[in-house]
C-alpha cells in the first residue's frame, strides 16, 4: 500500500514535471498534402474568398497578415484570435491590441465555402494560415507552400493579448519575444517586414514623437521632415480616433520599401527603429533593402516557421468565433 502510494507520488510528480518543463509553443508535424484526399478543393475556395474580398477592400492583406501573426504569437496558430467573447469570456478579439484587427469575415466566408465542400474537415487555424499567404501573394509578395493540419484550440483570453510584443519594444526584448516561440533573429528581420502592408494609429507611435525621452522631444533616430509629417498628423492631444500612418509609403504593395525607408529614418514604430541597433540585424535590413528577392525568400521561410507553432489545439471549429 505504501509502496503503491510512493509510486503515485512519484508518477504525479513526474508528470508535473513534464507540465512545467513543456515548451510552452512547439512545432507538430503539419504536412502540405494533409487535405490532399480529405478537402482537394481547399486551396482554391480559399483564394477565391480572399481575393474577392481584396477587390472591395485593399486593406485585406494586412488585416489577414496580421491576423496569422496575432494568432500565432498567442497558444500557437490554433485559431484563438478568430473567437468571439461569449457571456462568460472576453477573447483576444477584444483584449487591448486588438486594435486595427478586422476582415473576420474573410474567414468566415472561407470556411463557408469550404464546409459546403469539405463538412467537418479543415481548422480554421488552418484556413488563416493558407489566408494569409494568399494575401501577400496577391499583394506582390512570395508564395509559399503552407503546411497544414493545425487543430483549432478552445481558449481564447484578451488578458493574453498582452504577450505579443509592443511596438516600444527594443531590440532585446524584440529578440526575447521571438525565442520563446523558436524564432531567430533572422526571422525577427524577416517577419518584421510584414510592415511592408498597412496602416497604424497614432497611438501605436505617440511614444516617438511626443515627450520621446528627457532630452528629445522627438526621437532623434527619425528623419525630421519625416517626424514633422507625422506629428502633424498625430498632434499630442486630441488625435482623430482613426488618424495614422501607413507603416510604409506601398502600404497595398509587398516590396522592400520598408527597409529602404527604415534606413533613411522612415520607420513607425521603435520596434522597427530597434532592427537598426545591432550590426547583424542592421545587415540583415541592408540586405532586405537591397533586395526585394531576399526578402521575399527570406520572409516565406519565416513564415512557413511562425505558421508552425502549433499550440493545444483539439478541434475543427464548424463556426470560426464560436468552439464546438
Ligand atoms: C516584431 C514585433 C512586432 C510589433 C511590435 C508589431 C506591432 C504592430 C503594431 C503596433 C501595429 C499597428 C496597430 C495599429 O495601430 O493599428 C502593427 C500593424 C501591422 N503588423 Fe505588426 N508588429 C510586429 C510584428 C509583425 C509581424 C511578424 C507581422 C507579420 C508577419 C506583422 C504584420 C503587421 C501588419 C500587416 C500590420 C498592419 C495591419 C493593418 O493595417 O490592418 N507585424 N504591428
Ligand atoms: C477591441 O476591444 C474593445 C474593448 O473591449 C472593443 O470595444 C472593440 O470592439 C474591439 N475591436 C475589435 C475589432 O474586435
Ligand atoms: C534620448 O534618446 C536618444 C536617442 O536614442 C539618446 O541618445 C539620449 O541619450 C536619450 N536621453 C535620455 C535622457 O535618455
Ligand atoms: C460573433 O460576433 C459578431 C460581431 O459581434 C457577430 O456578428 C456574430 O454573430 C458572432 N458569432 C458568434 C458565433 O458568436
Amino acid at each position: 500500500m505504501a509502496a503503491r502510494s510512493a509510486l503515485a507520488v512519484l508518477l504525479g510528480l513526474h508528470m508535473l514535471l513534464q507540465i512545467i518543463s513543456a515548451p510552452l509553443y512547439s512545432a507538430s508535424a503539419l504536412s502540405t498534402s494533409y487535405y490532399d484526399k480529405s478537402c482537394p478543393q481547399l486551396e482554391k475556395l480559399v483564394a477565391y474568398a480572399v481575393s474577392k474580398a481584396i477587390k472591395n477592400d485593399n486593406t485585406v492583406p494586412a488585416a489577414l497578415l496580421r491576423m496569422h501573426f496575432h494568432d500565432c504569437f498567442i497558444r500557437g496558430c490554433d485559431g484563438s484570435v478568430l473567437l468571439n467573447s461569449t457571456r462568460n469570456n472576453k477573447a483576444e478579439k477584444d483584449g487591448p491590441a486588438n486594435i486595427s484587427l478586422h476582415a473576420f469575415y474573410v474567414i468566415d466566408n472561407a470556411k463557408k465555402a469550404v464546409e459546403a465542400a469539405c463538412p467537418g474537415t479543415v481548422s480554421c487555424a488552418d484556413i488563416l494560415a493558407l489566408a494569409a499567404r494568399d494575401a501577400v501573394a496577391l499583394s506582390g509578395g512570395p508564395r509559399w507552400e503552407v503546411p497544414k493540419g493545425r487543430l483549432d484550440g478552445r481558449i481564447s483570453l484578451a488578458s493574453e493579448t498582452r504577450l505579443l510584443p509592443a511596438p516600444t519594444f527594443s531590440l532585446s526584448q524584440l529578440k526575447q519575444s521571438f525565442s520563446q516561440r523558436g524564432l531567430s533573429v533572422n526571422d525577427l528581420v524577416a517577419l518584421s517586414g510584414g510592415h511592408t502592408l498597412g496602416f497604424a494609429h497614432c497611438s501605436s507611435f505617440q511614444n516617438r514623437i511626443h515627450s520621446f525621452n528627457a532630452t528629445h522631444d522627438v526621437d532623434p533616430t527619425l528623419s525630421p521632415s519625416f517626424a514633422t509629417g507625422l506629428r502633424n498628423t498625430c498632434p499630442a492631444r486630441n488625435v482623430a480616433k482613426n488618424a495614422g500612418s501607413t507603416l510604409d509609403s506601398t502600404a497595398t504593395v509587398f516590396d522592400n520599401v520598408y527597409y529602404k525607408m527604415l534606413i533613411q529614418g522612415k520607420s513607425i514604430f521603435s520596434s522597427d527603429q530597434a532592427l537598426l541597433s545591432s550590426p547583424k540585424t542592421a545587415a540583415l535590413v541592408a540586405k532586405f533593402a537591397g533586395s526585394r528577392e531576399a526578402f521575399g525568400s527570406a520572409f516565406a521561410e519565416s513564415m512557413i516557421k511562425m505558421s508552425s507553432l502549433t499550440g493545444g489545439g483539439q478541434e475543427i471549429r464548424l463556426d470560426c468565433k464560436a468552439i464546438r
